[in-house]
Parts: C-alpha cells; structure tokens; sequence
C-alpha cells in the first residue's frame, strides 16, 4: 500500500502534542510515567484531536539531563519499558490515526554512550575523533593551562571539561556529561543516518532534532564577545558568569547541509513500503525570520519541513503590534512553506506563566491557544496545556531535579517547574501514579485537571478540543491565507482565513481587560458590512449581528464565518 498525497502531507495542517514521557501517565508505580502509561492515554489524545505525539528522549540515559543524555540510541530506557512496548505504541497509535515522532539528539551523547567511552579512553582510540578535544590554552607536561577559550556552557560555566586520562578538554554546550559530536567526522553523520534509519523502519512518524543550531563552532576557536548592559558592563547571567553572545557556537553554517543531508535519508523511507509518512522538525531558535527561513532549506536541497517558529512563541507580552508583525512574517516571508507555531514546550516557563495576568489567565490562554489553531499552518502543543497546568517551580532548592536549577539557584530555578505530572484528575497523585511522584503533583490538580474540564463546556480544554475540531473542519482552516485585518489596533488582533471558493472565517481577539468592539467591515480586505455566523466565541458572551460591529470582553475572542 503506497502513501496518498494527503497522507504524505499529513503535517501540514497538524496539530502535534509534546509528551513529556516522566511526567504524562506512570502504570508500575515507580512515579515516573511509562510508554505504556503513553499507549493507555491514546483514546484521550485522539478525543482531543491531536495527529502526532512527539516524545521527548525515551533512549537508556543516565537521566542527568533527563534523557536528552543517551547512552544508546537504539533501545528503550527500562524506566520507560521495552522496544516491544514502544511497538506497540506506534501500533495502537497509528490505529487512532497519530503518529509517534521521536527526539533525535544529534549535537552530544552522553558522557557513558559507548562512543564516548572509547573516545576518552586514548588518544589514538578510533572514536577519538567523534568528540571535540583540545588542549588546554598554555598547556604543559604539568600543567593542564586554561580551558582553550572563554566559550561556555548554556547550563553555566566553562563549556570545556578537563579530562585527566589523556590529558585534553572535551567540550560541551550543554551538560558536562553530555560531550559534543565532532560534526566534522563523516563517521558521525553515518551513524546517524543509520539510527534514523532504524527508528523509520520501526515506523515512526519522524523526528524532532534537538539543538540542532548548536551541532558546529567556529574552527577559528576565537574567543566569543560579551553582552554588555546599558552602562557598558558585562551582562551577567543566572549562573554569575558574563553572557556571551554565542556568535562562535551558534547556527554556524555547517548546520544547513547536515540537516539537508538528513532529510535526504529521511525522503529515502516515503516510498510505498512506508507508509507513515514522516517529518522532520527542528529546534531552532534563532535571532529572526530570515535564518528561520533558511531552515526550510531550498528545493534542491530541502531542509526541515516543520522548522519551530520561535519568533511568535516567545514574544512573552500581549503585545498587538509585535504580534501582528511576527505572524504576518510567518505568513508572507517563509516562501510556501508551513509555519509551525508553538507556544510551550519543556524547557520554558508555561504559558500563563509568560503570558498570564494573574487575573485573566484562564481567557488570556484561550487567546494564546486560538493565536496557536486558527492561524495558518501546524500547531505544536505541549501536553497539560490543554487543560491549563500551570508552571510550579520548586520551593526548596533541595527539591530541585534539574541541573540548571542548583547550578543557577535561586535566579535559574531550573525547568521542573513546567514538567510536574500530567493532571488526570482531583485525586492524590492526579491520577498520574500510585507511586510517589519524580515531581510534586502541584496543589492545583485538585481543580485543574482533565477529569473535571472534560465534563464542563466551557473549560479551557473544550477551548483546545473545539479549535483543533475547526482547525480540521472548517475549509477556510485547511491552508488559508493568514490575512491581518484592522492593522492599526494597538488593542484587537484580528485576521481573516481565506480560501478560494470557501466562506471567509475573521477571528478577533482581545490583549487587554478592557471591553473592545472593532469593526471589520473593511473594504480593502474585499468584505462589507454582512452577517456573520459564530464558530466559537468565549463562554458567555453575545453574537454579533454584523461584521462592522464585534464586541469582545476582557481578554475575549470571537472566530465567525463570513456569510
Ligand atoms: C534542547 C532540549 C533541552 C535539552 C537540551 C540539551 O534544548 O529541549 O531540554 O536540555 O536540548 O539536549
């Protein structure tokens, strides 16, 4: 059986969920969550609407940095179970029509991974050159010197780690028990073509490539410059060192044909044999749209399909202008590329952490979450979003699980905060485990869970469940020009989703607490004064009666059709 057309696009229209796979459902009570806690849960995930699964790490790991440290890449970490459970995952999930995608960990192993361990075992051992090792700066016989340049980890302090077997730095931009690959090693990218290779065939749905912008340094070894603040002195970060400006180890530009490369191996399993039809997603963060826009790759040597689009997600301020700019960017300067837009995922705060109020958080994520499913392209979601868990960072730093979170405390609190377990329901462990917990249970679950939202109509998660239900079925959301109306409102961002020969659809929605009426009877935008029918509208407020005069409440949003 070969892949329809539809089939092979599946992602381009697609709403994809992050499961933290330690924090989503445990079923042995050993309080860390389990791919088949994963599998139990996959009746709730097609309720919901979702089309893929994106697991952070499941690989043996030694867990420092909760897996995105791997000791092997072509196995299950018996914390999480077994290949065979892993199987049957992506069985029961392609059953429900949801595609399993896996985190491909490409710039570091961890420090126990078999390749390391040979690396670091002499200097003339094959794998030597897998890893990136220096000699110290004014090194001697004696005298390990200075690390070889000022270059430091983004989990604080020297990114160079002395190792006293054969004498010589390894670096590291994350932890120091996660050895950065030598990209420069053609041997490295064989094997990852090669474990791609093994998980495509055990059917995943693809790969989300992690700080993929971090796999190259500049050869020059030159030392990076230093932010300076305002007064024209160092910025200092979390971790007391001076910020660097990452101008040396950051999306250098070897970064592009890797990943080229990489979707060459990936575009080799689209055949008939295949398919799940896989995507390629990346982490990129980076400085604006244009180096976003280079991550698509160009179509003789494509790139990711579904590079993240950082720029909207962590604008962090309701700011109208800023966010009409970014997604009109997303709209007009990616080619005919698909955006992917995100507002969370396991390394930042939540989003009523970034975005809320304090008072308005429950209407202020229903504005995020319909900026996230009614604009044009993918959604990446992250799981308990839905719902509205909220980020709960440790009180005691003798509780902290994260690295970062002691090395940094109290400024850098670590990132537990926004990975405490999923919330099933009110009961004592939310239904997350019959253990204790890896991580608290936040009080609120007691509230805040899916038990009691998915029998309320007017919850957040009917909020998410009723979007990603319009995202699929409204013709106008299928793949829609994304078109921004009413540009001068510093208070109301508002588009239009147009298609030809298919209704318009205007969504509205309101960044303030203060009721807003705007009008979108705007000649130019090619639509009058006319009738509007609600597809969605916050609990408890009216219909408009026509496109020229839409009311909103505080934090309020309005999608209608245009009839
Ligand atoms: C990515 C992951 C993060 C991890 C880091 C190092 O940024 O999302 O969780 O710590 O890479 O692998």
């Amino acid at each position: 059986m070969s892949a329809t057309a539809g089939e092979r696009n599946w992602w381009k229209n697609a709403v994809i969920y992050e499961v933290y796979p330690r924090s989503f459902q445990d079923t042995n009570g050993d309080g860390i969550g389990d791919l088949n806690g994963i599998t139990e849960r996959l009746d709730y995930l097609k309720d919901l609407g979702v089309d893929a699964i994106w697991l952070t790490p499941v690989y043996p790991s030694p867990q420092v940095d909760f897996g995105y440290d791997i000791s092997n890449y072509r196995d299950i970490d018996p914390q999480y179970g077994t290949l065979a459970d892993f199987d049957r995952l992506v069985a029961e999930a392609g059953k429900r029509h949801i595609r399993v995608i896996m985190d491909m960990v490409m710039n570091h192993t961890s420090d126990r991974h078999e390749w390391f361990l040979q690396s670091r075992s002499s200097r003339d051992n094959p794998y030597r050159d897998w890893y990136m090792w220096h000699d110290g700066k004014g090194q001697t016989a004696t005298s390990k010197g200075e690390p070889p340049n000022n270059w430091q980890s983004l989990f604080g302090h020297s990114a160079w780690q002395w190792d006293e077997t054969t004498r010589q730095y390894y670096y590291h931009k994350f932890y120091i028990q996660q050895p950065d690959l030598n990209w420069h090693n053609p041997a490295v990218h064989e094997a990852f073509k090669q474990i791609m290779a093994f998980w495509l065939k055990r059917g995943v749905g693809g790969f989300r490539f992690d700080a993929i912008t971090a796999l190259f340094e500049d050869p020059s070894m030159a030392d990076e410059g230093v932010v300076l603040d305002k007064n024209g002195k160092p910025e200092i970060n979390a971790y007391g060192d001076p910020q660097l400006d990452d101008s040396k180890t950051d999306n250098q530009p070897g970064v592009h044909a890797v990943i080229a490369e990489m979707r060459a191996e990936a575009d080799k399993f689209d055949g008939s044999a295949f398919p799940g039809a896989r995507v390629m997603i990346g982490e990129t963060y980076l400085p604006n749209i244009g180096e976003l826009r280079k991550m698509y790759g160009t179509p003789r040597q494509p790139e990711f399909e579904l590079p993240m689009d950082t720029q909207v997600a962590f604008i962090n301020k309701l700011d109208v202008a800023a966010f009409r700019q970014r997604l009109t960017d997303a709209e007009l300067r990616l080619g005919t590329h698909t955006p992917l837009l995100l507002f969370d995922n396991h390394d930042n705060p939540r989003i009523a952490a970034r975005y809320g109020d304090g008072v308005h958080d429950m209407d202020i994520q229903r504005v995020i979450a319909t900026i996230l499913l009614a604009s044009r392209g993918s959604a990446l979601m992250y799981y308990g979003d839905e719902i509205g868990m909220k980020t709960t960072l440790p009180k005691r730093k003798e509780d902290v699980k994260d690295p970062i979170g002691i090395t940094g405390w109290p400024k850098e609190k670590g990132r537990d905060g926004e990975r405490t377990p999923m919330q099933w329901d009110g009961s004592a462990n939310a239904g997350f485990t019959t253990g204790t917990p890896w991580l608290q249970v936040p009080g609120s679950a007691e509230t805040v869970n899916v038990k009691a939202e998915e029998r309320d109509p007017d919850s957040l998660f009917a909020w998410y469940k009723e979007l990603i239900r319009l995202k699929k079925t409204v013709p106008a959301f299928e793949d829609g020009a994304n078109i921004m109306l009413d540009a001068e409102n510093t208070k109301v961002l508002s588009w239009m989703r147009q298609a030809p020969g298919t209704p318009q659809v205007v969504v509205s929605v309101n960044f303030t607490a203060q009721p807003q009426t705007v009008n979108l009877a705007i000649g130019g935008a090619g639509i009058g004064p006319r009738k509007l029918k609600t597809l969605l509208k916050t609990p408890g407020a009216a219909d408009p009666v026509a496109l020229n005069r839409i009311e909103l409440g505080p934090y309020g949003v309005y999608i209608g059709e245009v009839q």
